[in-house]
């Protein structure tokens, strides 16, 4: 029986309750949300951040050609270019199966190009099936200059090549095809803006994610030149687009930074919803465990904090203010929300630096709520440790990541129900149970119900990852799937399309009798998925009831090797535990399903000392 009390006043359930994570993961960046259509435009792909790449990644020469590193460069960040000889073509072959166009529509080229004045380049873009639009020519001035040609595809095709061909020596850089039509002409996808619009998110979460602050943490620096960097550095992503430096990505491939800060907070603001920046905090996370020592480079990050919130929010006559009107908004992009840190397993390293970037910004910016994190995990120590930390110094939101079973997220409804009510809101910043299907997204309903129970703890709710580009998927499940021709929905989709088009103003407080509960052995396998496992425990082995050896791996070496490939789908098939397997999805059911009960796991691990 269900008893409801309508007329009890329950929690106040913010508009921005729930929203959405992008993560430039799966490709979700480059070759996704970002509309360029061609892969590796500016040739600095390079085999220094993954072995498969040189830069002429995606492009194909005819005649003579070279990739130069040199000072006949287009500008200090954008290094390597192609020369080009008298004569020859370079082509181009996109992302997936080849540059998708659309029979009738436009697409805008532009290259920058040094030749000498009076050369010609001609560019076309052509399928197996011959010319997918008439070619175009563009006549050098001599010296880097921008060109640009409007194509109109003369028919539909998905496996489009775009050629340049130059009848003289010539340099081309930042080679580049957008469709006319882009999400409110700020060049993103349209399909995707549109399905990500349509939830009607009430915050973006962005760029990560474990992209935010793994690996080094240096970046560009004037003095010694160019350094490549993977923390996502956002002095690197905004103003012109040939300024902007690219990155090797912590999800193992080359990101532009064509969408950039200056891009995401518009996003965010073209569809109705409150930025949310993620910057790094000097401790990397994702297991690779490392907090980094180095005061001065604290205080430059500390410095790009702040600047980043006078970028969004400045004055035009600020430095950074100016500099955003100058890409296009001079009104602010009202932020209000910031977090620092992403999953950093060493709490107290973590919330030392945490601390430092926390009273930079009450100092300049009292009105931001700074947003901290619990680690990787959704209890245990060092979950305890960063809860008792952000707890202590009266932290305003505590930012939450679990990745678990169906079974966990129904077993778990009333995970907030005894969070201190005084205490750190929670910013619910990536969940997601272990599957696409529709089980999957049941579960994910359920707990949801939980979370806007307890609205007056869980102020901020994403589901994660965003996007999953199909050829390139590095984790799964994932909530929107696409090629480069088509975008769909997951179950999970609907579920949060559902709760985020339906929030309500305040909760009506109800209990129930005779609630179905849940339990199996699928707990089992709970947090196997998790970095924190990999980073926490050596000699993990998965059992099965009958003792058939199902998983067995030493997690003691480097923790990358599963974490960078496997994502976050384990389960079990044909007696098999698989990971990343998505035919293998259904099997990861309610504890109900037969098919589960053979598989009574269990899990074997030693924790690694001081773990
Ligand atoms: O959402 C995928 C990854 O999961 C994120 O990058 C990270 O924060 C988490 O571990």
């Amino acid at each position: 029986a269900i008893t409801v009390d309508p007329g009890a006043a329950g929690p106040e359930i913010a508009d921005t309750m729930y929203g959405v994570f992008f993560e430039d993961i799966n490709r979700a960046a480059d070759g996704g949300l970002y509309a360029e259509l061609v892969q590796n435009r500016s040739f600095e792909y390079s085999t220094a951040d993954n072995r498969s790449y040189t830069p002429l990644t995606a492009w194909t020469v005819d005649g003579s050609a070279k990739t130069l590193d040199d000072d006949g460069r287009l500008n200090a960040r954008n290094r390597t270019y192609l020369a080009l000889d008298g004569g020859s073509s370079v082509t181009n072959a996109g992302y997936n199966t080849g540059i998708a166009v659309e029979e009738g529509k436009a697409y805008d080229f532009s290259v920058w190009a040094r030749a000498g004045a009076g050369a010609t380049l001609t560019v076309a873009l052509g399928d197996a099936g011959g010319e997918l639009a008439r070619a175009r020519r563009v006549t050098a001035r001599g010296g880097w200059a921008k060109y640009t040609a409007r194509l109109t595809a003369a028919r539909t095709g998905t496996d489009g090549r775009l050629t340049v061909s130059a009848d003289r020596p010539a340099a081309l850089d930042m080679v580049s095809l957008i469709p006319r039509d882009t999400y409110k002409g700020h060049g993103l996808r349209e399909d995707l803006a549109r399905r990500i619009a349509a939830l009607r998110p009430g915050f973006v979460r962005f760029p990560g994610g474990c992209l935010v602050n793994t690996g080094s943490m240096e970046g560009y620096d004037e003095a010694s030149g160019w350094q490549r960097t993977r923390a996502y550095q956002w002095k690197d992503t905004v103003g012109p687009v040939e300024q902007r430096a690219t990155n090797a990505n912590f999800w193992g491939y080359n990101q532009s930074y064509g969408l950039g800060y200056y891009e995401y907070f518009q996003f965010a603001e073209d569809v109705g919803a409150m930025p949310l920046p993620v910057v790094p905090a000097l401790v990397t996370g994702c297991g690779q465990n490392r907090a980094v020592d180095d005061e001065a480079l604290l205080e430059r990050h500390i410095q790009d904090t702040l600047d980043l919130v006078e970028f969004a929010n400045g004055p035009v006559t600020s430095e950074w203010g100016a500099k955003r009107a100058r890409m296009g908004h001079p009104r602010p992009f009202g932020l209000t929300h910031l977090a620092v840190g992403n999953e950093e397993n060493l709490p107290n390293e973590f919330f030392a630096r945490f601390e430092r970037f926390r009273a930079a910004l009450a100092a300049r910016y009292p009105d931001i709520t700074v947003v901290s994190n619990s680690g990787p995990d959704d209890s245990g120590p060092t979950f305890d440790t960063a809860w008792r930390l952000n707890r202590e110094a009266d932290v305003d939101m505590v930012d939450e990541h679990y990745y678990n079973s169906p079974q966990w997220f129904l077993q778990n409804n009333d995970r907030y129900d005894t969070y201190d009510r005084n205490g750190p809101k929670v910013f619910l910043g990536e969940y997601a149970s272990q599957g696409n299907t529709f089980k999957n997204a049941l579960s994910e309903a359920a707990f949801m119900t939980g979370l806007e129970r307890n609205a007056d703890v869980v102020k901020l709710a994403s589901y994660a990852p965003l996007l999953a580009n199909e050829d390139y998927v590095q984790w799964r499940p994932d909530l929107i799937w696409f090629n480069n021709r088509a975008s769909w929905n997951s179950a999970n989709y609907e579920v949060q399309k559902l709760f985020m088009r339906n929030t309500g103003d305040r909760v009506v407080p109800s209990s129930a009798t005779a609630t179905p509960s849940v339990s199996g052995p699928i707990t089992g396998a709970v947090g196997l998925s998790t970095w924190a496992t990999s980073a926490a425990y050596d000699d993990v082995e998965v059992t099965g009831a009958d003792g058939t050896r199902l998983l067995a791996d030493d997690f003691s070496g480097d923790a990358s090797r599963w974490t960078h490939t496997g994502g976050g789908s384990w389960s079990v098939r044909d007696g098999q535990y698989v990971q990343g397997d998505e035919t293998a999805e259904n099997t990861m059911v309610s504890a109900g399903d037969p098919a589960w009960h053979d598989y009574d796991l269990h899990v074997k691990a030693t924790k690694k000392a001081g773990k």
